[in-house]
């Protein structure tokens, strides 16, 4: 049988390079989807000092061409997909009230946070259903779970990101209805919460390492059971939608 692959979107750094680390250390042949080609080369390079099987595809979620380009050439070295996993995300400005986000802030996040990975599974579902036992893993936010974010006693819900927040709880949207659409065809879809994680996207105040966050997108992808679908974790439970 042939080695399982995995697409990463967001790879070249924080929770979807070390996501990507840690599916090659449990022998996945590692796709980097990255936007940018230096960076996506140095993480790539990074990576395979450590012995890890990674390639990079440069994908762009906002850039159509650059995902069917990407389709090209996992078609070509491998045929199938086994593994997506729709990482890359962006916050938009914050903090922003919901009466002063503009439009165009909130389309831009919208564009990459829900219409980006749509797009890309899109793209990708032909070489998923060649896949064995394929799975998708949508890197969703606990800024997303509406049960969260309306109790006034949780602190997501002191958050002020319109655009961010409903864009994840769009997402999870999406994940069911992907979830229930690819359901004839084996292919388990899910949402998961990295929590709060110390990276780029909020300038390091998150109080999890990108290990902690990547296990539990490590145990959709790889470890728990493929029945598993339509559904939204946290650190391996239900998490609320
Ligand atoms: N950190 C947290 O506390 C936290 C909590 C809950 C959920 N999340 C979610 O976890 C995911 C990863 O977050 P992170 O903390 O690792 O963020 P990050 O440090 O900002 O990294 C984001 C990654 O996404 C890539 N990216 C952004 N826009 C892209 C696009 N249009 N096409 C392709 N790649 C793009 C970035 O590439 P460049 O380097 O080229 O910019 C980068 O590799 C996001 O979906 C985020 O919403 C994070």
């Amino acid at each position: 049988m042939s080695k399982r692959t995995v697409l990463i979107t967001g790879a070249n750094k924080s929770i979807g390079f070390e996501t990507a680390r840690e599916m090659g250390q449990s022998g996945f042949k590692v796709w980097l989807g990255c936007r940018d080609a230096v960076r996506g080369k140095d993480a790539v390079s990074l990576l395979l000092s450590e012995g890890i099987d990674a390639r990079l595809a440069i994908i762009d979620v906002t850039d159509q061409e650059s995902i069917d380009a990407a389709v090209g050439q996992l078609k070509s070295e491998d045929g199938k997909l086994d593994v997506l996993v729709n990482n890359a995300g962006i916050p938009g400005i914050y903090p922003s009230a919901p009466e002063a986000q503009s439009i165009s802030d909130i389309m831009t996040v919208y564009n990459t946070n829900v219409f980006g990975v749509i797009r890309v599974m899109q793209a990708f579902l032909p070489l998923l259903k060649m896949g064995d036992a394929p799975r998708i893993i949508m890197v969703s936010s606990g800024l997303g779970s509406l049960e969260w974010v309306s109790d006034r006693t949780h602190p997501y819900s002191q958050v002020a990101a319109l655009g961010y927040t409903s864009s994840k709880t769009a997402l999870n949207g999406v994940t069911v209805a992907f979830a229930n659409g690819l359901s004839e065809y084996g292919i388990s879809v899910n949402a998961v919460d990295p929590g709060y994680t110390a990276t780029d996207f909020n300038g390091h105040t998150g109080y999890r390492t990108v290990s902690e966050a990547a296990r539990g997108i490590v145990w959709l992808a790889a470890e728990a059971a493929q029945t598993l679908t339509a559904g939204f974790y946290f650190d391996e439970k239900r998490a609320p939608w």
